[in-house]
């Protein structure tokens, strides 16, 4: 996993350097993909590649040519066979500080593998928790920046109070999770909140809408208010690192019946199984 791509070049972690005056380093100017990696193989490549498209469209960038090759040789010459690819795609350096960015400046590419923590059955089982917080980031989440301060500390008051994660509200309605997607089940309905500019369209949201109706599980993408999340029989988070992570306590308020749910387990199940026929 030493191995990284620096703009064209394919070299050990700990010789990469940055310039201080990368406007990723001093603005957060830039976007980013993380990209799972199962036996080799780059999951839903295509996918990611356009949702990237789309975050540099956003931030008037264009698209950069030759990364597919160098995220296949990266994969190819590493060691492990289940990791993710994290790509990192700044506005590029400038020799002054200057909020204005001149119109021709070239970009910084970063690529590189990184090993991520699953969750086994029993954890998948046993649920995890959450906390509820305002969505105080800003109104342009459906980018995938590099800008990540907001969803940092949002992640991080999860985690100090020993949550999984914390679920977001912006203007009574549900947006996301500080690093996932939501998805909640009421008497037997899958709802998750439809695609604005306040939350990032997820890639296992996607997939997700796409293999539970192939199932005759339909999903409506709807309003869902913080009465209808703590009323919920389930809720779970779904995200690249980990597909399906089961909600079943939130804050102080079990989830149905505090543990997870059917339709839970099963999304958890369609989608480990389509992992395994990719
Ligand atoms: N984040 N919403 C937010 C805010 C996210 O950060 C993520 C994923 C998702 C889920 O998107 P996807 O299914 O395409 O991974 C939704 C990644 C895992 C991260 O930043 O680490």
């Amino acid at each position: 996993m030493d191995d990284i791509y620096l703009n064209g070049k394919f070299i050990k972690k700990s010789d990469a350097q940055i310039s201080i005056m990368d406007r990723g380093f001093l603005f957060g100017d830039g976007v980013y993909e993380l990209i799972p990696v199962y036996n080799k193989k780059i999951f839903l490549l295509h996918k990611h590649l356009d949702r990237l498209k789309n975050s540099l469209n956003l931030i008037g960038m264009h698209f950069i040519g030759g990364l597919e090759q160098a995220i296949e040789k990266l994969i190819s010459s590493s060691t492990k066979n289940n990791f993710y690819i994290y790509l990192h795609i700044t506005r590029g350096q400038q020799p002054h500080r200057n909020h204005i960015y001149p119109k021709s400046i070239q970009p910084t590419v970063l690529i590189m593998c990184e090993e991520y923590l699953s969750y086994d059955q029993n954890q998948i089982a046993g649920g995890f928790t959450a906390c509820v917080q305002e969505d105080f980031r800003w109104l342009k989440s459906n980018i995938k920046s590099i800008s990540l301060l907001g969803n940092v500390l949002l992640k991080n008051l999860a985690n100090s109070d020993g949550f999984y994660e914390t679920l977001l509200i912006r203007d009574n309605k549900l947006t996301e999770g500080s690093a996932s997607n939501v998805f909640t089940v009421k008497n037997n309905e899958i709802f998750t909140p439809k695609l604005t500019n306040e939350l990032l369209p997820g890639v296992t949201r996607d997939l997700l809408i796409e293999l539970l109706n192939d199932n005759n599980m339909k999903v409506t993408e709807a309003d869902i208010s913080q009465e209808d999340l703590l009323n919920a029989d389930e809720v779970w988070c779904s995200s690249s690192t980990n597909a399906v992570v089961p909600i079943v306590k939130v804050d102080n308020t079990e989830i149905g019946s505090g543990k997870t749910g059917d339709i839970s387990l099963f999304a958890h199940k369609i989608t480990k199984d389509f992992v395994r026929s990719y």
